[in-house]
């Protein structure tokens, strides 16, 4: 099975701002969450975005007057970010996520990690490891802000099927298949060509990750946390170090 880096390189990447409705919708439904959010310090803070992707939030972040440190693993994904930031001050680092604390220059107002990239770490001790290097990263007051989805129901039958977005050029959707503790995504790509319909498909493994149970271990570090409706039916907790 591809891990997440290999789907996002080979298959994901390069339709994704495509997946996300085109950079402008997408810039302006990150923008709406990053103004409902209130963060610290903003302007003017350092914020750290975890799987930054294109710069969905990472953007509108900088355009409300943060520094933005924007890490992924996806190459093509950041030079999407470098090429939609124009000046704005996003410094883009193609690292894996769980190394964010050794690209701090400073300790960060907020850290994001958002739009169910958590989901992508390969098991629980990862995401336990992320949860305590942002509390120790973080000065009091700062926040650690975490959308995710929760896939710790399983769809059944054809609901398993999940249309993501269709053009007269292209269809995308999503096959789910479900294992004791992960969700296995299949991406099934059509791309219409001059001589007709390309099928591909790639698979990767997402963690079924409980929002309650990563708040039990926000908790458990320090933070005190509050759980929020999302976008598209996401969880969203905002976790502050008091
Ligand atoms: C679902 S996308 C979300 C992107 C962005 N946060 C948003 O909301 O649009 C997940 C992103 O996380 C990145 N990613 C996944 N695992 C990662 C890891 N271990 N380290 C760095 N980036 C990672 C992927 O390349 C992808 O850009």
């Amino acid at each position: 099975m591809a891990t997440a880096a290999i789907h996002y390189s080979q298959h994901l990447a390069r339709v994704y701002v495509w997946m996300c409705g085109g950079a402008a919708a997408a810039l302006q439904a990150g923008a709406a969450e990053i103004a409902a959010l209130d963060l610290p310090g903003c302007p003017g803070a350092l914020v750290a975005d975890l799987g930054a992707g294109f710069g969905m939030h990472a953007i509108p972040l900088a355009r409300s007057g943060a520094r933005v440190l924007a890490i992924d693993s996806s190459p093509m994904l950041l030079g999407t970010l470098d090429e939609l930031r124009g000046d704005l001050p996003v410094r883009c680092i193609e690292a894996d996520l769980l190394s964010f604390r050794s690209h701090l220059t400073e300790a960060p107002g907020a850290i994001l990690c958002m739009g169910d990239t958590v989901t992508h770490l390969p098991e629980l001790a990862a995401v336990e490891s992320l949860v305590e290097t942002a509390f120790s990263a973080l000065p009091r007051g700062g926040v650690f802000v975490l959308t995710l989805r929760d896939y710790s129901v399983r769809l059944a039958g054809d609901c398993r099927f999940i249309p993501v977005r269709s053009d007269d050029a292209r269809i995308l959707t999503c096959f789910l298949e479900y294992t004791a503790d992960a969700v296995i995504v299949h991406d099934i790509l059509h791309d219409r060509n001059p001589d007709g319909w390309h099928t591909r498909v790639s698979h990767y493994r997402k963690l079924r990750l409980p929002p309650a149970r990563l708040i039990n271990r926000l908790e458990a570090v320090g933070f005190d946390v509050r759980r929020e409706a999302g976008v598209g039916g996401m969880v969203r907790l905002v976790a502050r170090k008091p």
